[in-house]
């Protein structure tokens, strides 16, 4: 039977709730390509999982030495600042999740960059409206950075050993040096003309001779060494914030040879960290821990995990190409109305009071949204709810310590090295995050919106005049799982722009609907529906097939060549039933978990 016949009669079978599972020929999308695969690794009292064996190992060490996973979480930032500076550093913004279980809570701290007060709503326009063009260089797009300040107001809080020890790690790594890892030396590739325009890029990144550092060459960074003992010096991070950094990085963003932008000392001065209720919800019988607004990833997730929980769970093993292909359709379904919906609400909370922030999971907004979601005859194309720009630079990191305390932490600068410029004299790169806000308003109105004709105003670079400090509108969804007696059990996230929310997600589902291991979970391949064409991932299975089951089934399938091959870079801990900890580390990227 030709597999399109097979798969319009699975169509039919699926729209029944709980129907059979459809007879499909084996063959069909069969695993082909077995990699990238990796290994979890399990110790006995603590674990960290990064995006850099460096970083894992730090902090894993500084919990030996009877730090908490707090202290331990910044080692790994501060080392994950030097080895693998394109992705996140103190140039750029994080979301923290932290189970404290000494007050038995969730935190959520929110260190995400903001936009100067002097930000024009207009600024990456030219006279004509239209786009300018490279607004991904310069100091046009830099967002007051947060990472410091988020760090410094956790640790003074939680920390249990002196800032200069969990820092010192990475000074000494700074100073001595270490290999450039493959993904940093692509990425100085990959970005080398935005990198080479400016001088103090140009002179950390690159050799005398004009040649770009390499994979595997010693690599050592002093001027970040000086700008973490600033900081041991001053836990408060006070430092960054106002004095000889300050003057260096308001210089450095404003008189840049190439687009220069608007950021003066009192939006620094002002910048705060913000403590935010965490929000949760609930996916067969675990909670979720998740990060608010400003981010989209956790309320996203939680509505995506909400509307397929309205299904019955699938029976079997997506080693079976039908339940793979009901699975993936769900998700697809799922994920398509959850980005309508995040287009068309999410965004700064401060400045869109009519967000419905925890609407959006009420129990019957997610039975309606069900209905359309899951209507066999529903119009499955996909309208685009985002401008063109989507971050792809970030990193997670996941710790859990000795007592079960566990961090998850999501940190970025944005683009891949961020707005491409380096702070003079202290060695760390700039965001580029203000282009995460929507550069255009939506025209036309959004398809599948929850409210016909509302345009993507939160999220928009609109802000009361002179009134600095809107937060642009992230993906970034750090998550804590709870076990069954309400203690957390794992830390998972993602890098990834707009695609962290479907590889998150993706993780869960296979991990508590298909009881997968954690490092299965990792490895298996992602698909995305961002209510845009689908997006596949190029290994693991059968694109082709999948691609054409999928089509039949009336879904758009983007082509190759639109994303990154390797989507995602996951980094979980998770405490084994028998108290021992285990961390996995994504094997498409260079990451690695350690323990103790
Ligand atoms: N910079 C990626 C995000 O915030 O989603």
């Amino acid at each position: 039977m030709p597999s399109f016949i097979a798969f319009l009669i699975a169509g039919a079978l699926w729209a029944t709730p709980g129907g059979p599972p459809p007879e499909l020929p084996p063959e069909m999308i069969t695993r082909v390509v077995p990699e990238p695969i990796a290994e979890s690794v399990i110790a006995p009292t603590c674990m960290v999982a990064s995006a850099h064996p460096l970083a894992s190992r730090a902090g894993a060490a500084i919990m030996q030495s009877g730090g908490n996973a707090v202290d331990a979480a910044l080692a790994v930032q501060a080392m994950l600042s030097l080895v693998e500076p394109e992705s996140s550093g103190p140039g750029g913004g994080c979301f923290i999740l932290y189970h404290d279980l000494a007050s038995d809570s969730l935190y959520a701290l929110d260190g995400r960059e903001e936009l100067p007060r002097s930000a024009d709503v207009d600024m990456f326009r030219d006279a004509e409206g239209n786009l300018l063009p490279e607004v991904l260089s310069g100091g046009l797009s830099v967002g007051v950075p947060g990472t410091v300040a988020a760090w410094s107001r956790i640790h003074a809080r939680f920390g249990k050993l002196p800032l200069s020890q969990v820092l010192a790690p990475a000074i000494a790594a700074a100073e001595a040096g270490f290999p450039v890892p493959a993904d940093m030396a692509r990425g100085i590739r990959s970005q080398r003309s935005r990198l080479e325009r400016f001088a103090p890029s140009r002179a950390l990144y690159f050799h005398e001779n004009g040649d770009p550092y390499d994979e595997g060459e010693l690599f050592r960074n002093p001027d970040l060494a000086r700008t973490l003992r600033l900081w041991a010096a001053d836990p408060t991070g006070g430092f960054f914030y106002r004095g000889p950094l300050a003057e260096a990085l308001l210089e450095q963003v404003r008189d840049n040879p190439f687009r220069a932008g608007s950021m003066v000392g009192a939006d620094l001065e002002d910048y705060r960290a913000v403590f935010r209720q965490p929000i949760s919800g609930h996916y067969r019988g675990r909670t979720i821990g998740a990060f608010p607004p400003p981010t989209s990833g956790g309320i996203t997730l939680l509505e995506i995990l909400g509307l397929m929980e309205t299904r019955p769970r699938i029976k079997g093993a997506l080693t079976d190409d039908a339940v793979l292909l009901m699975h993936l359709d769900r998700l697809a379904r799922a994920s398509r109305i959850a980005f309508a919906d995040r287009g068309a609400w999410l965004g700064d909370p401060d400045f869109s009071p009519e967000i419905p922030m925890r609407d959006l999971l009420k129990p019957e907004f997610i039975k309606a949204r069900a209905a359309a979601a899951f209507d066999p005859n529903a119009d499955l194309t996909p309208a685009a709810t985002e401008g063109p720009l989507t971050g792809s630079h970030t990193t997670h990191f996941s710790v859990v310590d000795a007592e079960g305390n566990m961090l998850s932490c999501t940190s970025t600068i944005e683009y891949i090295f961020g707005c491409g410029m380096v702070v003079p004299g202290y060695g760390f790169p700039l965001n580029n995050e203000l282009t995460d806000f929507n550069l255009f308003p939506s025209d036309p109105p959004i398809a599948n919106d929850a409210v016909p004709g509302l345009r993507e105003r939160s999220n928009s670079l609109e802000a009361d005049p002179g009134r600095g400090g809107k937060r642009p509108r992230s993906s970034m969804c750090p998550i804590i799982v709870y076990d069954t007696q309400g203690k957390p059990e794992i830390a998972v996230g993602s890098p990834g722009g707009s695609r962290i929310i479907g590889t998150v997600t993706s993780v869960l589902l296979c991990l508590l609907d298909f009881e997968m291991g954690l490092q299965e979970a990792l490895n298996f391949p992602r698909l995305h529906c961002r209510n845009r064409p689908l997006e596949i991932e190029t290994f693991g299975w059968n694109r082709e097939a999948l691609a054409e089951a999928l089509e039949t089934l009336g879904w758009e399938i983007a082509p190759l060549g639109r994303f990154p091959l390797l989507q995602g870079d996951v980094n979980a801990v998770r405490i084994l039933p028998d108290g021992r900890r285990e961390g996995a580390a994504d094997p498409r990227h260079d990451g690695g978990a350690f323990g103790g």
